[in-house]
């Protein structure tokens, strides 16, 4: 594995792969790897866990990072383009983890640089590593990703970590797949494509909440709507609160790639349910366990 652009550069063999050495990681085991490595981290929008798990990530593994939380730290604020800005990072490290703005902007990269590039999130696209992390916990939990009831719910067309999800998930046998959302926030139709799970579309949370395994919330992504007023007239759509989780199954879990706003009531975190803050601290493990595929046990 050289990139990490779309959870569908995975196959089924490779993430269960990436879980057994997270497994390993999260017993106290490292993998071997050659420490003299730096990556950079490039984020050029915001982020709390993606960068810092990736860092602590890195540095667990005994590589150095170097990089940017925000592309006003950087030349780009002298309108210097992102190519050059590649280029440079890929003359100064031997991985570039990429954060950005615009869908595509991983993959551009990568044929920028012969460098591996990993996606930690373009645009409206995709986040193929929270995948992982998702993946991961709904396993843990379950001890397997096959045969379960999994809902979606918030927002479906602008939320990349849903794009990323739906995709991964074809890697396994999930029993179906229930997408809830607003109408103006449907799962875009081209990432309907190459589905192999069933699934159904509804803006009715209480249908499908008796039915799930899994429930999967996500923001509303207030930056990536073009219009205010559009984003006001559905970013308090869902609430999930204690009367929800009663209407769940009693082992179902509650998952969340956080930050959360309103979507999740506070009450929420101390249910048995909830499973959104182990989802992240995660992340370090399964990083760890990337890294060490992709620069080489
Ligand atoms: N889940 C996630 O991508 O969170 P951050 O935006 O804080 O990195």
């Amino acid at each position: 594995m050289k990139n990490v652009i779309s959870s569908s550069d995975f196959t089924r063999k490779e993430i269960e792969e990436i879980f057994s050495v997270a497994d390993s990681i999260k017993k106290g085991k490292r993998p071997k790897v050659k420490g003299d490595k730096v990556v950079a981290l490039a984020f050029f929008e915001p982020s709390t866990r993606t960068f810092t798990s990736f860092d602590v990530a890195a540095k667990r593994l005994g590589f150095q990072t170097t990089g940017f939380r925000s592309e006003h730290e950087t030349s780009v604020a002298k309108e210097e383009s992102f190519a050059d800005t590649m280029r440079m990072l890929s003359s100064y490290a031997d991985c570039l983890v990429i954060r950005h703005r615009y869908d595509g902007a991983a993959k551009f990269a990568s044929q920028i640089t012969d460098k591996p590039v990993i996606n930690a999130g373009d645009g409206k696209r995709e986040h193929p590593t929270q995948s992982l992390m998702d993946l991961y916990t709904i396993r843990d939990a379950f001890g397997k990703i096959d045969g379960l009831t999994i809902g979606i719910v918030g927002d479906l067309k602008y939320g990349r970590t849903v794009h990323s999800l739906m995709s991964m998930l074809t890697a396994f046998k999930p029993k179906r797949v229930h997408l809830v959302s607003p109408l103006q926030l449907m799962l875009p139709r081209n990432f309907l494509k190459g589905l192999n799970y069933p699934y159904s579309e509804t803006s009715d949370l209480g249908k499908v909440i008796a039915d799930v395994d899994v429930l999967y919330a996500t923001r509303i992504q207030k930056e990536r709507f073009p219009d205010e007023m559009e984003y006001n007239k559905v970013k308090e759509s869902y609430r999930i609160d204690c009367e929800t989780v009663k209407r769940m199954k009693e082992r179902a879990i509650i998952l969340h790639a956080l930050p959360r706003i309103t979507e999740i009531a506070r009450e929420v975190d101390r249910t048995k349910n909830a499973k959104y803050f182990e989802q992240a601290r995660n992340g370090v493990p399964i990083r760890m366990a990337l890294f060490s595929k992709v620069l080489g046990a």
